[in-house]
C-alpha cells in the first residue's frame, strides 16, 4: 500500500497539510477509496479477519459506500491478544521497522507494529496535531511522555522533530531533573500528561520556582482523561494555552486527533487516516452524530497493522467540524466504558469527579477514589479521598469536601463520603494516572 495516494504530505512550515482544507465531502470519498483498500488488505493478508468476515458472511466487495462498514465485525483488544504477538500483520517482518506494544493491566500486552511508511504517517499526524495546537517550527519542545513501548514518547518525538522543532528527549520520571531542564533549556512546549503536569507544576512550586514566569508557552496533553476544569487549572495557574492529542496504540499512537489552538474546542480527528464511527456499546448499533456511545475506528492508510472497527472502549460523541471544516471532532471523553464504576446502579466517572471538585476553590487536582465494600455490608461505598490546596484551613476544607459529597449526590446521583487528606499524600502521577483503587474483598465484588 505504499504510492503517492497514501502519503500523508507534510506542510511548509506554518501551512496546512492539504487534506486538513478538504471539504466534507472530498474526505468522504477519499475515505471510501482507502477504506475499500484497507479492508481488501487485511481479508488478503490477515487469517484473523479473513476468518471473521467469512464468518459474518461479508467479503472487501461488498463495501461500496461508507455505511457500508457497518456490515463489518468488529476487532476487539482480545483479537491482538489472541493473534500474540505479530498474527495481526499484514507485512512480512522485514518491513517492520518498529514495534510498541501497550501492557494492560491483566494478561499479555497487545503488540503493534509499522512498516517506514506507518512511521512517516504518524509523525506527520503528531505533526500535525502539535501544530494545531499552537506548537510552532523552530520551538524547543519538552517532551515528557514516556519513552520506550508506550507509543507517547517516540510517538510525540517523531512528530515534533517532522515539525521542525529541537525535541528535549525527557520521557516520564525524574521529576526534579525535568524542573531543572526546563529553568536551563527554556522550551517553548510541553508534551506530557495533564497529571504527569500537575505532578511537574507541583515540583517547580516546590523548588522556589514562580511557574507564570518559565518560557513555556503551550503544552500538548493526553494519554488520560482530563476536563475542561483541569484545562482551565492548568491554564490559570502557567499562563499558557493547554490543548488535547488523542490516540491510542492499536489504531496508531498519539495523533489520531488533535486539539486545534484557535478554539479549543475538542480534537479533530484526522479523518483522512482514520475512519471513526460511535457505537451502543450494548446493541453495538452504529449511532447518529453527536450522540453519546464507544468510539470505533478503522484505519485507512496503515499498512503494518490494519485495524478494522477497533473498539476503543473510550466514551464519547463525534461532533462536526469546525476549525477544521471538513473532519469531525470528538467531544472530551468521559472515561473508558471499562473502568466506569458502577455504585449501586448509577454509572460514575472519575472524569466527572474532576469537573466537581476543581470548581470548589478550597479543592485541589489531586483525588483518588476508592471503593469499598465494608464487613457485613452487601452494598458497595465510594471514598472520594481529595488533598486541600495550600493555605486552606482545616474548617474550609471539611466544608469543601461537604460541598463536593452533596455536589456528587445532586450531579451524579452516587452517595459517597468525602475525605480531605493531607497536602502531598496521594500518589503522584508520572505518567497515567490510577484513580480508581478497587479495595472490594475478591470473592464478595460484583
Ligand atoms: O495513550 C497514546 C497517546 C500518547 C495519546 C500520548 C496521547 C498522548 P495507549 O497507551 O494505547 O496510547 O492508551 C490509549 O488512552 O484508548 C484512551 O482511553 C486514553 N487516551 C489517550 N489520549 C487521550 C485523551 C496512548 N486525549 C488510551 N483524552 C485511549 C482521554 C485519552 N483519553
Amino acid at each position: 500500500m505504499t504510492g503517492t495516494a497514501l502519503k500523508a504530505s507534510a506542510a511548509a512550515p506554518g501551512t496546512l497539510d492539504p487534506e486538513e482544507e478538504y471539504s466534507r465531502d472530498r474526505i468522504e470519498s477519499l475515505q471510501l477509496e482507502r477504506l475499500q483498500r484497507t479492508v481488501a488488505l487485511a481479508y488478503e493478508k490477515v487469517e484473523l479477519y479473513r476468518r471473521k468476515f467469512d464468518d459474518a458472511g461479508v467479503h472487501p466487495g461488498d463495501l461500496r459506500e461508507l455505511s457500508d462498514l457497518a456490515k463489518f465485525p468488529f476487532t476487539t483488544k482480545e483479537d491482538l491478544r489472541r493473534s500474540y504477538p505479530f498474527g495481526m500483520f499484514a507485512v512480512p517482518q522485514d518491513r517492520v521497522v518498529r514495534i510498541h506494544a501497550s501492557s494492560g493491566t491483566t494478561g499479555k500486552p497487545t503488540v503493534v507494529g509499522y512498516t517506514a511508511g506507518d512511521i512517516d504517517r504518524w509523525a506527520t499526524l503528531v505533526a500535525r496535531s502539535l501544530r494545531a495546537s499552537g506548537v510552532k517550527t523552530g520551538w524547543k519542545v519538552h517532551n515528557a511522555y514516556g519513552y520506550g513501548l508506550f507509543t507517547g514518547g517516540l510517538g510525540a518525538h517523531y512528530g515534533a522533530e517532522k515539525l521542525g522543532c529541537t525535541v528535549i528527549p525527557m520521557s516520564g520520571g525524574q521529576t526534579e531533573r525535568q524542573v531543572q531542564l526546563i529553568r536551563d533549556f527554556e522550551p517553548d512546549a510541553i508534551l506530557a500528561t495533564p497529571t504527569y503536569l500537575l505532578t511537574i507544576l507541583d515540583a517547580m512550586t516546590a523548588a522556589g520556582i514562580d511557574r507564570r514566569s518559565t518560557s513555556l508557552k503551550t503544552a500538548v496533553l493526553g494519554a488520560e482523561p482530563w476536563t475542561e476544569e483541569m484545562r482551565h487549572e492548568l491554564e490559570e495557574r502557567m499562563g499558557f494555552d493547554a490543548c488535547d492529542i488523542y490516540g491510542l496504540s492499536e489504531v496508531m499512537g498519539p495523533g489520531v486527533a488533535g486539539e486545534c489552538v484557535e478554539s479549543k474546542d475538542g480534537s479533530h480527528i484526522w479523518e483522512d487516516h482514520f475512519r471513526p464511527e460511535i457505537v451502543d456499546p450494548f446493541t453495538d448499533e452504529v449511532l447518529p452524530d453527536g450522540e453519546a456511545g464507544e468510539l470505533v475506528f478503522t484505519s485507512l492508510t496503515k499498512e503494518a497493522l490494519p485495524i478494522i472497527r477497533y473498539r476503543t472502549h473510550d466514551l464519547t460523541r463525534l461532533l462536526p467540524g469546525t476549525a477544521r471544516p471538513g473532519m469531525r471532532r470528538m467531544g472530551r471523553i468521559t472515561g473508558r466504558s471499562d473502568d466506569m464504576i458502577i455504585l449501586r446502579g448509577v454509572n460514575l466517572f472519575p472524569t466527572q469527579v474532576e469537573e466537581l471538585a476543581l470548581r470548589i476553590p478550597a479543592l485541589s487536582p489531586h483525588f483518588q477514589l476508592e471503593l469499598t465494600r465494608p464487613e457485613g455490608q452487601r452494598m458497595d461505598q465510594l471514598n472520594v479521598k481529595v488533598e486541600p490546596r495550600e493555605g486552606v484551613s482545616a474548617e474550609a476544607a471539611r466544608d469543601a469536601a461537604a460541598t463536593l459529597r452533596e455536589q456528587i449526590k445532586i450531579h451524579i446521583g452516587s452517595s459517597c463520603t468525602v475525605s480531605v487528606v493531607e497536602q502531598g499524600s496521594l500518589v503522584r502521577s508520572s505518567g497515567k494516572l490510577k484513580r480508581v483503587y478497587d479495595l472490594r474483598p475478591r470473592s464478595g465484588a460484583e
